[in-house]
Formats: C-alpha cells, sequence, structure tokens
C-alpha cells in the first residue's frame, strides 16, 4: 500500500523502492509486495500471436488522425481482416501533454477528434484499436510517459475503447523492469478492459524470463531495420533478430509470446524472396504478426505475403509451439514446428548468395522413416502425397521453402 502511494506520486518510483527491497527479495524477482494486484487473472486475449499493424515501421512520428482511418480502411479492404489481422495500433507520438489533472492529451493538431472517435471508427470497420506509451517519464519520442500515471492511463485508454497497449522503455533511468512492468500489468487488469499489454522492453533484462504472468508479449531484442543482414547500433536485421530469437523457443506460449519485433514486408529494404523468407520465419517463430508497411498503397506481391493463409495458420496454430532450428550446415537451415494434431511445418531456409537443395530427414520430425505423409508447399502450393523418410526441396538464394507435412494413414 505505502509503495503504491509512493509510485502513484511520481516522484520517488520503483527504480528506489526496488532498492529498499533488495536486501529482502533481491533484484530481478517482483517482491510479494510487488505482485499484489496481479491476482486478478491476466485475461486470455491472445491465445495466439496478436495480428495486425503499427504505424512505426513505415510512418515514425509521421502520423495523423486521416492516415490511420486509411489504414483501418485498407486493413477492411485488401483482404488482411479476412486474413485474421486486427488490431490497428497508433505507436509513439499521438500524444501532446497532460491536462491539469493528469489526463494524458492527444495532439490536437494530429488528432483534432480525439483519440475516442478513432478508436470508435476502427471498431465500426470490425477491428480493434491499439495505442503506445512508455514506462518512463517520456516516450522514446518524448511525449509524455506513463510513469507515474499508469492507473491513470490505464483507465483513460479503457474509457477510450483500447484493446491492445504497446509500452516502451525509453527514459527509465535506473528503474528495474520486472517491478515497472508490473505496476503496469496491475493497472491494466484493474482498468476494467480486457486489454492485450504489449511490453517493449528490447529484451535488454530478458524479459523471456519474467515478463509471461504480466504481458501478452515482449520484445525480445533492440528495432528491427528493413535489411536482410545490415545491423547498426540498436537496430537490426532480419538476420541478427533471427538467431537470437532461434534459442528462445522454450519461454514462448500461448497468452505470452516472444515479440521478434513488427514486420517489414512491403516497406522496400528487402527483396520480395527475402519478405517471403521473413514471413515464413516470423510465423514459425510463433511471432505477433504486426505489419509495418502502407496498407493503403500495396504492390501485389505485399498482399499475397501478408495474406498467404497457410503461412498464417502455421503462426496461429493453436499448439502454439515456437519452432527450433533442427539442422544448420553452413547457409542452409532447417527449421521444424510441431503443430496441434500432430502434423509438422517445416522450413528450408537458404541465407547463401546461390541456390541450394536443403532436406528434412523425418528423424528431425522424431518420426520413423517408414511413415508416410502429404506433404504441402505453402507458397506454391503444390502436394505431394506418399512421402517417406524425408523432403528435400531446391531453395532459391536468401529464399525459403515452407511446407506443412501431415502423416497419412
Ligand atoms: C522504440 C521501440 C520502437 C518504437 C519507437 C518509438 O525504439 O522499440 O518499436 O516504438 O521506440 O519511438
Amino acid at each position: 500500500m505505502e509503495l503504491s502511494i509512493v509510485l502513484r506520486s511520481g516522484i520517488l518510483r520503483i527504480g528506489a523502492a526496488a532498492l529498499l527491497l533488495t536486501p529482502v527479495f533481491g533484484f530481478g524477482v517482483a517482491s510479494a509486495h510487488e505482485t499484489l494486484g496481479l491476482e486478478a487473472p491476466k485475461p486470455e486475449v491472445a491465445m495466439t500471436p496478436p495480428m495486425g499493424w503499427n504505424s512505426w515501421n513505415k510512418f515514425g512520428c509521421n502520423i495523423d488522425e486521416a492516415k490511420i482511418r486509411g489504414v483501418a480502411d485498407a486493413m477492411a479492404s485488401s483482404g488482411m481482416k479476412d486474413a485474421g489481422y486486427q488490431y490497428i495500433v497508433i505507436d509513439d507520438c499521438w500524444q501532446k501533454d497532460r491536462a491539469a489533472d493528469g489526463t494524458i492529451q492527444a495532439d490536437p493538431e494530429r488528432f483534432p477528434s480525439g483519440i475516442k472517435a478513432l478508436a470508435d471508427y476502427v471498431h465500426s470497420k470490425g477491428l480493434k484499436f491499439g495505442l503506445y506509451s512508455d514506462i518512463g517519464a517520456k516516450t522514446c519520442g518524448g511525449r509524455p510517459g506513463s510513469r507515474g500515471y499508469e492507473f491513470q492511463d490505464a483507465r483513460t485508454w479503457a474509457s477510450w475503447g483500447v484493446d491492445y497497449v504497446k509500452v516502451d522503455w525509453c527514459y527509465t533511468g535506473s528503474s528495474e523492469a520486472n517491478s515497472s512492468y508490473t505496476i503496469m500489468a496491475k493497472a491494466l487488469r484493474a482498468s476494467g478492459r480486457d486489454i492485450v499489454f504489449s511490453i517493449c522492453e528490447w529484451g535488454d533484462n530478458k524479459p523471456e524470463e519474467w515478463a509471461a504472468p504480466l504481458g501478452h508479449l515482449w520484445r525480445t531484442t533492440g528495432d528491427i531495420r528493413d535489411s536482410w543482414d545490415k545491423d547498426e547500433g540498436y537496430s537490426h536485421s532480419f538476420l541478427w533478430i533471427l538467431d537470437h530469437n532461434a534459442n528462445l523457443w522454450a519461454n514462448s506460449g500461448p497468452n505470452h509470446w516472444n515479440d521478434p519485433d513488427m514486420l517489414e514486408v512491403g516497406n522496400g529494404g528487402m527483396t520480395d524472396v527475402e519478405y517471403r523468407s521473413h514471413f515464413s520465419l516470423w510465423a514459425m517463430l510463433a511471432a505477433p504478426l504486426i505489419a509495418g508497411n502502407d496498407l493503403s498503397n500495396m504492390d501485389k506481391a505485399t498482399v499475397d505475403i501478408l495474406t498467404n493463409k497457410d503461412v498464417i495458420a502455421i503462426d496461429q496454430d493453436k499448439l502454439g509451439q515456437q519452432a527450433r532450428r533442427v539442422a544448420q550446415n553452413g547457409d542452409a537451415e532447417v527449421w521444424v514446428r510441431p503443430l496441434a494434431g500432430g502434423d509438422r511445418a517445416v522450413v528450408l531456409f537458404n541465407r547463401s548468395a546461390e541456390a541450394k537443395t536443403i532436406s528434412v530427414d523425418w528423424d528431425d520430425l522424431q518420426w520413423a522413416p517408414g511413415l508416410k505423409a502429404s506433404v504441402k508447399d505453402l507458397w506454391s502450393k503444390s502436394v505431394k502425397k506418399g512421402v517417406k523418410g524425408g523432403y528435400g526441396a531446391e531453395v532459391a538464394p536468401h529464399g525459403v521453402v515452407m511446407v506443412r507435412i501431415s502423416p497419412t494413414i
């Protein structure tokens, strides 16, 4: 109780409180005191990885209500909604300041109708609505953060009809991550609305080890960049993020997902072949599929990638088990994801600049060599029946062959 009064004041918050508690409870684990309020169950709103769109990768701070409405229209009319995408999430820079009573205010020039009206519009399209905030004093873009206002913000968002909240990790000083996000988890659960809680802590403090009881997804790395293999400081290429997430398979599952960051498909920095690899492997990772391109201006290749229902079905598989990389032979890799009902999803992945033949053995699938299966190629849609022992295919440079393998009697 005492602690939450201190926290709500916004003056001395959890960083100091955690230090105080350190001798008794130690670092890295929320104390018994700090978890009070989490008895309310985490809403089951992400039993499969969330699917939607977020403004950041394409538009950065250059957002306004007309643009967001246009993207919502496009999601409904482009086939994205039919393919399962639901959330329209506004990232950083929608906020301006706080009213005298502390209520967070949208930028009146960019969002003159207010956030509630925008949420209503998105809902009228049969979609869900999301916002961004930060667990520190400011957002990464320098707007007001939620520090000290967690409960008030959660109530405000709930009153606007927010269904999804991404909470970043800028301007957090010496705060301890687990304790800070625990406050927001409590606030969201007390808000009266079921809200997906996307923890955006960038992997610095290993959120895969503590975020599952708090949120529905957690970022595992710094920001994705629209690049096959070029890393720069804190922003990471597709390959870098893929390799980092390969090791985290045991941490993810229904209602608690590793988040390798949003999709770059359609943003122009990679080829269509590379984007197919990015999308296929994100589906293998059971990643939230959050498109990051301009949905109101997509070419056919982009739509075809983002709406491939066979690949999306792998991402959304009910077993919720993240794929493992079972073989790595130079630039040739085999990824396997077990599916509900006993099928396997397999990606044969060629990281090199030359075509390669790559194969998977039934042994890698934990099947006897004599087992007969049908193999569906999820991009070409061809089906091979009565396959035994293994399956191989020629894979384009930087490409994948992605198949669903079903045992047959
Ligand atoms: C951080 C996050 C990004 C984005 C920006 C907004 O870098 O990791 O995903 O939200 O902040 O400023």
